[in-house]
């Protein structure tokens, strides 16, 4: 981009300034355009809850809006019942829209699938009778393990259908954190598919996941989608092919009608410890969140628009705004299978051009990649459809919104920074796109019906502009209803800090003088690597279990493409002495043990660690050496000469 003089001017000078004006003609067809919701909602907030939950089709309706008794064990919609199958699908094949386009499907290599959503309808249908079949009812724990097909759509709502509570692994992550997360939430099938596809590769996935999954015993059914041919082994009893079990369901399978608090799914993040935390959503206020959201955040005009999230199906984001979101509002989106760079660096653009995308949704760390790469990709396809863009996940520096705003957008789409989390389920912080002026790197105000503030340490308040602590003051529908099995860690980690309903969120914020806020990023040990969430404990506890270390401290250091970088100072057992083939024997091994995303960046050989007299390892000395600043207070270290020379060793490894 640096080649481009025109462009670094134009941005340079988009940067100076601080506000962005909604364009007049978005304006003007706008869903929302002004404050008043923000306005009504801000005065009966629960009640302006109750209200965007009646758009959706309820078999029963709900006797208590928000049942806090047992705060922060909140229910929202208590006594409703619903299904979230049918007001995906059902309820809009009744209104005629069965012909209407769900997905269009893009292959890797170029294949195409449209999926309207009658078909959808009808394989939901069968595949959760063909679940039933194996004995599978409500509340068991169904693992999805699947590549960015539409069988992991049908297979995610086959499950709300019938109430049995998914889990879905991302296929980024390897067979052993499937097997680990298999384990933790006692699942007793497994959907995945015989091989995958990354550019151009195809991978035995089955394979590698029957090498891991022997031991579960209660693991009664692998149901396995046909997607690239490759070897596959199946075992008598456990495994199924997919197609043949849905061939042989019945093609008819009524919509179970459940309570509004029946979990709809677990999804394992990031904790600070090593062990994932497997977060809980449930029906009905999950459902309310992410439909009012989607609709409105992205101004949605059902009948016309066309939305893209780049996001992998794995994460919150594709569960919200690929799956639920999209479809609760009968939305026409894009999927695809591939990489950004395969077959080409502009596959995104011909995308956008091939459907004529409206809304695009994607994350800071990908624009700054399609910067890289230059605007040539970009611009060798048409996107005049596009009319809105999206992002997630971290926050966004001013130098690539300026070039989203100004190379994707040309000047003429709103941008809309989003701030939530997989505990928030839902968009949390924002602009509404046609009626609040954009801030670039500031997310935005919390939207009707959210409250959030900054405080200090204590709880307290702090004035405006001042850096602190997130926090969100009220229950919304959308929230965590738990942590699978860990009751007492959810107390601990979101609730005890400041007392519910005060959510402790985990991130530095502060909020200014115009009520924007401005997200800064994690304060616990949680890393934030392209938006992925990262746990420095169960990064280091991977590589510990490499037999040739003995100690490793992980920290995220700041990283210009993927916003933070994973850094590792290892210990060695003995008198082993580390090299370049020992530093990817060791990312090699957390590839195994995680996935590919988690394995370090760099690796740093180090004879001790700093800690403290009680033996706890600061991690907050080693970022400060890895960023190259001044070392904070040393003091409390059992052994200060330890950080001086690590920074020496360091200074060696740069020159
Ligand atoms: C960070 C992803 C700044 C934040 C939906 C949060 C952001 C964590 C933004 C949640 C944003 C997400 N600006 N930071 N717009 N969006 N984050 O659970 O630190 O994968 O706590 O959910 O990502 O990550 P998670």
């Amino acid at each position: 981009m640096a080649d481009d003089p025109v462009l670094e001017h134009e941005l340079e000078a988009l940067l100076e300034r601080e506000w962005f004006d909604v364009p007049e003609e978005f304006r003007e067809r706008a869903l929302i355009s002004d404050l008043s919701e923000h306005e009504r909602a801000a005065h009966d907030p629960v009640g302006w809850w109750e209200e965007q939950a009646s758009a959706l089709d309820w078999f029963e309706p709900w006797q208590h809006a928000l049942e806090d008794e047992d705060a922060p064990f909140y229910r929202w919609f208590a006594g409703g019942r619903l299904n979230v199958s049918h007001n995906c699908l059902d309820r809009h094949v009744q209104a005629g829209l069965g012909e209407r386009v769900a997905f269009h499907w893009h292959g890797e290599e170029g294949e195409q699938r449209r999926i309207t959503y009658a078909q959808l309808l009808a394989d939901v249908q069968r595949c959760a009778n063909a679940l039933k079949a194996r004995g599978i009812g409500p509340g068991d724990v169904v693992g999805i393990y699947l590549p960015m097909i539409p069988e992991v759509v049908v297979a995610m709502l086959a499950c709300a259908r019938i109430g049995a509570p998914h889990n879905v692994v991302f296929g980024g992550f390897s067979a052993e954190s499937v097997h680990e997360r298999m384990a933790f939430s006692n699942a007793s099938c497994l959907i995945t598919s015989d091989g995958g596809r990354r550019k151009g590769r195809t991978v035995a996935v089955k394979a590698e996941v029957d090498r891991t999954m022997d031991d579960l015993t209660h693991l009664e059914t692998i149901l396995v989608v046909r997607h690239t041919g490759v070897d596959c082994p199946m075992r008598d009893g456990r495994d199924l092919w997919w197609d043949e079990a849905l061939a042989a369901a019945d093609p008819e399978c009524p919509a179970e009608s459940l309570d509004s608090e029946h979990p709809l799914f677990i999804l394992y993040s990031s904790g600070s410890t090593a062990k994932p935390k497997g977060i809980q959503h449930t029906t009905g206020g999950y459902l309310t969140g992410v439909t009012w959201t989607f609709r409105n955040v992205f101004d949605l005009r059902a009948d016309e628009d066309v939305f893209w999230c780049t996001a992998d199906v794995g994460w919150i984001t594709g569960h919200s705004y690929i799956v639920y979101g999209a479809l609760a509002n009968a939305a026409t989106s894009v999927m695809f299978e591939g990489a950004p760079d395969y077959p080409h660096k502009g596959i995104w653009w011909e995308l956008c051009e091939r459907y004529g995308v409206t809304i695009l949704y994607t994350a800071p760390t990908a624009i700054r990649t399609c910067m890289k790469w230059g605007v040539e990709h970009v611009r060798g396809f048409d996107r005049s459809a596009l009319r809105l863009l999206g992002t997630v996940g971290e926050p966004i520096n001013p130098k690539a919104w300026a070039w989203y705003w100004h190379v994707v957008g040309e000047g003429r789409c709103p941008v809309v920074d989003t701030w939530w989390q997989t505990e928030t389920a839902q968009i949390m912080i924002t602009t509404l796109p046609g009626a609040q002026r954009m801030k670039p790197g500031a997310a935005g105000t919390p939207l009707p019906g959210i409250a959030a503030k900054v405080v200090d340490g204590e709880g307290r308040e702090v004035q405006r502009d001042v850096q602190g602590l997130l926090t969100l003051r009220q229950p919304w529908p959308g929230m965590l209803r738990g942590l699978y099995r860990e009751p007492d860690r959810y107390l601990s980690g979101y609730w005890e800090r400041f007392g519910a309903p005060n959510y402790f969120v985990g991130d530095a914020a502060r909020e200014d003088r115009d009520g924007y806020f401005w997200v800064i990023g994690r304060v616990d040990d949680v890393i934030n690597v392209s938006g992925h969430r990262m746990s420095t404990a169960e990064v280091e506890s991977a590589i510990v279990s490499h037999p040739k270390v003995a100690e490793a401290a992980v920290i995220g250091q700041s990283d210009e493409d993927t916003g933070q970088a994973i850094c590792a100072f290892v210990t060695l057992r003995g008198e082993l002495d580390g090299d370049d083939s020992l530093t990817d024997e060791i990312r090699e091994h957390v590839g195994q043990r995680i996935g590919k995303l988690a394995r370090p960046r760099r690796v740093i050989w180090t004879g001790d660690l700093p800690k403290t007299r009680s033996g706890k390892i600061m991690r907050r000395l080693l970022k400060d050496i890895a960023e190259g600043r001044q070392l904070g207070d040393v003091t409390t270290l059992r052994d200060p000469g330890v950080v001086h020379e690590i920074a020496a060793s360091m200074g060696d490894e740069d020159e």
